[in-house]
């Protein structure tokens, strides 16, 4: 048994119980995981149904250029089908999306043009105005505008929808999913609201976006409008495919939130998921006291971990944006540094040489080495008072008659405040041992370099 192309191979996605993550939730909680389309997220679905529709509307011709402005994953479903159908694809995105995503579109053949992520829809260089540009400038093109392209909710009514009644045998209680374009919680919640109206909606929302205060006033606030960092929900726009009418609550998620449970999913589940995916989890642990102990909740995860490799799953880019409660420890603090070369002086060289050493290589201290073992330490401020108080003296003194004690050796796991017994105003470094054997240096520098 095997499939004509690729393309047949989008949907019908498992959905899996979530059991660490959602201990202290009452009730069962599944995930849809729709990592297992082969574009790794969501929007194949609604990619291919986009291209179908304009193919049997005559927007989309033989040979034409697909044209999309898109986070990344749209483009990727869309580029998937380009490759099959014989279609250019050309992406526009904004700057805050991962390099990794825009790198995967353009291995898929699209072209992708980076737009600055900071200026209003209207502006002529977001990535709305430049996609409706582009498509009025190339010939034979077509922009399929996912906010406002009805294919995009159909595509999930017709599958998303289907099979998530089916999987839980029409059990469902509570749906919860991310809201960007809106086309996957519209077109699902239709569907499954008809089957049963009780059926509860949840939309996942991200400090910075319109959604909820409209959801609840009718107001387009533009005060609630600013940059936030999660990738692939919330909005400064109002897209068609949002049908506030059958969404019954928004629930904002902070960008803390989000990659914090998405590294949870991650480490407890084994799950690898995109940032929005943690940031509709985390919607799910925020409303935990709504939900009753017979209620069977489906949250959708849109896309595959693999996109934030270098975002939400990068301890250090975590820590920059303050999203990790953990302290540091001197393992994380080596890992910080620029050069991890282990640069050391002989007991028997010369106070020249080791001036020398410190000058080319940047550092105010050593460890003095005596056959493989360290024997002592030697700062700048040693040497610098040594021929203060010796102006006689010249600096082919040998090291091992002014330097002074080793640098404390500590574990690799020992944590940045514990550092601050061994490093005192005498002692300006430690040492450490890594499980390969290498020592590593840590000094003053490097402890303030990290906070
Ligand atoms: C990662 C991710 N999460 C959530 C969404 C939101 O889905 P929708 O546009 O169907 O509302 C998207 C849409 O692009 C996405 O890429």
């Amino acid at each position: 048994m095997y499939f004509k192309n690729i393309l047949e191979t989008i949907g019908n996605t498992p959905m899996v119980k979530l059991n660490k993550v959602a201990a202290t939730i009452p009730c069962t909680v599944l995930g849809k995981i729709e990592t297992f389309n082969p574009g790794h997220s969501i929007k194949d679905r609604m990619a291919l149904k986009m291209v179908e529709d304009a193919e049997a509307a005559g927007n989309l011709k033989p040979g034409g250029t697909i044209i999309e402005c898109t986070s990344g994953n749209t483009g990727m479903g869309l580029a998937i089908a380009g490759c099959v159908k014989g279609y250019k694809c050309i992406f526009t995105t904004t700057d805050k999306q991962s390099k990794e995503k825009m790198d995967i579109l353009k291995a898929v053949g699209a072209e992708v043009i980076v737009c600055p992520t900071n200026v209003t829809a209207e502006d002529p260089r977001s990535y709305y105005s430049v996609a409706e540009r582009l498509s009025k400038e190339i010939p034979n093109s077509y922009w399929f505008n996912q906010y406002d392209n009805p294919s995009n909710a159909i595509a999930h009514y017709e599958t998303t929808g289907p099979e998530i009644w089916e999987q839980t045998e029409g059990k469902i209680t509570h749906l919860v999913v991310g809201v960007g374009t809106g086309g996957t919680i519209s077109g699902t919640a239709k569907y499954l609201k008809e089957q049963n109206p009780n059926v509860k909606i949840w939309g996942v929302d991200t400090y910075g976006s319109v959604f909820k205060k409209y959801h609840e006033t009718g107001e387009f606030d533009e005060k609630e409008i600013y940059p936030y960092i999660t990738e692939g929900i919330g909005e400064d726009i109002l897209p068609k495919n949002v049908d506030f009418s059958v969404i019954d609550h928004f629930e904002k998620v902070s960008d803390k939130d989000g990659a914090v449970v998405a590294r949870r999913l991650a480490k407890e589940e084994g799950i690898l998921l995109g940032y929005s995916c943690g940031s509709a989890m985390a919607g799910v642990l925020q409303m935990k006291d709504k939900f009753k102990e017979d209620d069977l909740v489906v949250v959708i995860f849109h896309d595959h971990g693999s996109r934030y490799v270098g975002k939400i799953y990068n301890d250090d880019w975590m820590r920059e944006r303050g999203f990790m409660d953990d302290e540091l420890k001197v393992l994380d603090l080596i890992n910080m540094k620029d050069s991890k070369e282990f640069i050391t002086v002989n007991h028997n060289d010369n106070v020249r040489t080791v001036l020398n050493l410190m000058r080319d290589k940047d550092i105010s201290q050593l460890p003095v080495m005596e056959n493989e073992k360290m024997v002592g330490s030697i700062a700048e401020a040693t040497i610098l008072s040594f021929i203060l108080d010796n102006p006689m003296v010249n600096a082919e003194k040998a090291v091992k008659e002014i330097m002074q004690d080793a640098f404390p050796e500590v574990p690799m796991d020992t944590s940045f405040s514990a550092l601050g017994r061994y490093i005192t105003k005498k002692i300006p470094a430690v040492v450490s041992k890594d499980k390969s054997g290498a020592m590593h240096i840590i000094t003053k520098y490097d402890i303030i370099q990290a906070v």
